[in-house]
């Protein structure tokens, strides 16, 4: 009889992912287990705060007003007597937790008012935890698509010194929606099954990064398989066949020490780490779930799941040596078309929906006069 010769393992090119995997790569899930190996963050959970329907309301609504009281990072001094307030804001449609006629309207005059007065307290208290400045995300995704609605700092995009910052980046970001959007946040299956995702603000403490040394990781039926530089430049620093070799022996061992065992989202997720200038240890930026939404950046799918299917052939007498893993992949001349990139990021993203819609039939001049009284009402809520 033939002796039966073992089958080749057969991998699908994505895992299917069950929403409580894919809640395991939510900041607020991951977080607390993997504190001493991040960094600090600060969790506010919108419906504990009794405000999620209010921020909900405020940021679907299709106005650019930001919520009463948001801007500077100290509350704004009660200067107005209850009756002026109430004198100067009867006019105005109302948006709290519960009114539903602040619709923004563009048809009218007056600017709406929305209130979320405990969320502006909880950014004040994480912005003065943290030294004064944060990094905001949602339950999995951060607004970097409208990093440009800041100033730029020389700290780096995202940089948020109040509460205003923070909404004007939530207002501006079609990416943050993934997060809002049950089907897109879950899977059309997944997401038929349950309710919409519970909506958390995190505010990170904002670090100073040097994407240099920011790694992607990929990890599928619980095998560390790639590993590619985060940011698409040419990094000369990276060239050496040391520090490749150094950079795959921490990422490895923080893998293994910390991340295997630990991590509750399934045997395949995608994690992103921060390395230390000598590559010797990282921190942890973030984990995501193992799907086409996670860019694979020098990495495709298809090569992954190569990769994959590789490591788990099983052993033959003619064996080639298999490559040891992870592959690592980084930009390994300054003429790759990945590098150096000139366009800014995400620049298809760069032009909120609103100031489409101001343009419309607009010269510049009276565009940016609209515009400029817009923010200035908005900014004055
Ligand atoms: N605490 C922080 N302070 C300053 N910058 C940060 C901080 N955390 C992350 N960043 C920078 O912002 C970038 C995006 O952050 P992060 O990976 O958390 O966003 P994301 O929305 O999850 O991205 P992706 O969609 O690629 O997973 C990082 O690559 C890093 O350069
Ligand atoms: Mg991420």
């Amino acid at each position: 009889m033939p002796i039966p010769t073992p089958q080749a393992a057969s991998f699908d090119l994505f895992p299917t992912l069950t929403r409580a995997q894919i809640d395991a790569a939510r900041t607020s899930a991951w977080h607390y287990t993997f504190e001493d190996l991040t960094f600090p963050a600060m969790v506010i959970d919108l419906s504990s705060s009794g405000e999620e329907e209010a921020f909900i309301h405020w940021l679907e609504s299709d106005s650019i007003f930001l919520p009463e009281g948001s801007e500077g990072a100290n509350p704004p001094p009660a200067s107005i007597s209850p009756i002026e307030e109430s004198a100067a804001s009867s006019s105005r449609p109302r948006a709290s937790s519960t009114a539903s006629n602040a619709s923004s309207s563009s048809s009218s005059s007056e600017a709406p008012v929305y209130r979320l007065p405990n969320l502006n307290a909880a950014i004040r208290d994480a912005l003065h935890k943290y030294g004064g400045a944060v990094f905001p995300k949602l339950n999995w995704t951060s607004p970097k698509d409208a990093a440009f609605i800041l100033p730029q700092t020389s700290s780096g995009p995202l940089h948020c010194q109040s509460p205003s910052d923070v909404y004007l980046l939530l207002k501006s970001s079609d990416f943050i929606s993934h997060d809002l959007d049950t089907e897109r946040a879950y899977g059309e299956e997944e997401g038929s099954a349950g309710g919409r995702p519970k909506i958390e603000l995190v505010l990170k403490k904002y670090e100073d990064i040097n994407p240099a040394r920011e790694v992607r990781c990929f990890v599928r039926n619980n095998a560390l398989i790639g590993v590619t530089q985060r940011d698409l430049n040419f990094y000369d620093h990276l060239q050496s066949e040391e520090t490749r070799t150094q950079i795959c022996d921490t990422v490895r061992e923080l893998w293994e020490d910390e991340i295997r065992e630990n991590y509750e989202g399934g045997p395949d997720y995608i994690f992103d780490l921060y390395l230390s200038p000598k590559m010797t240890s990282a921190k942890i930026i973030d984990f995501q779930p193992y799907r086409p939404s996670t860019d694979p950046l020098l990495f495709t799918y298809d090569e992954l799941l190569d990769i994959t299917e590789t490591a788990f052939e099983p052993p033959s007498d003619s064996e080639v040596t298999r490559p040891r893993l992870p592959i690592f992949k980084i930009i390994e001349s300054r003429a790759h078309p990945d590098a150096n990139r000139n366009a800014p990021a995400y620049q298809a993203n760069m032009m909120p929906l609103e100031m489409i819609e101001m343009g419309e039939g607009r010269n510049m001049a009276e565009f940016k006069e609209a515009w400029d009284e817009a923010v200035a009402a908005g900014m004055a809520g």
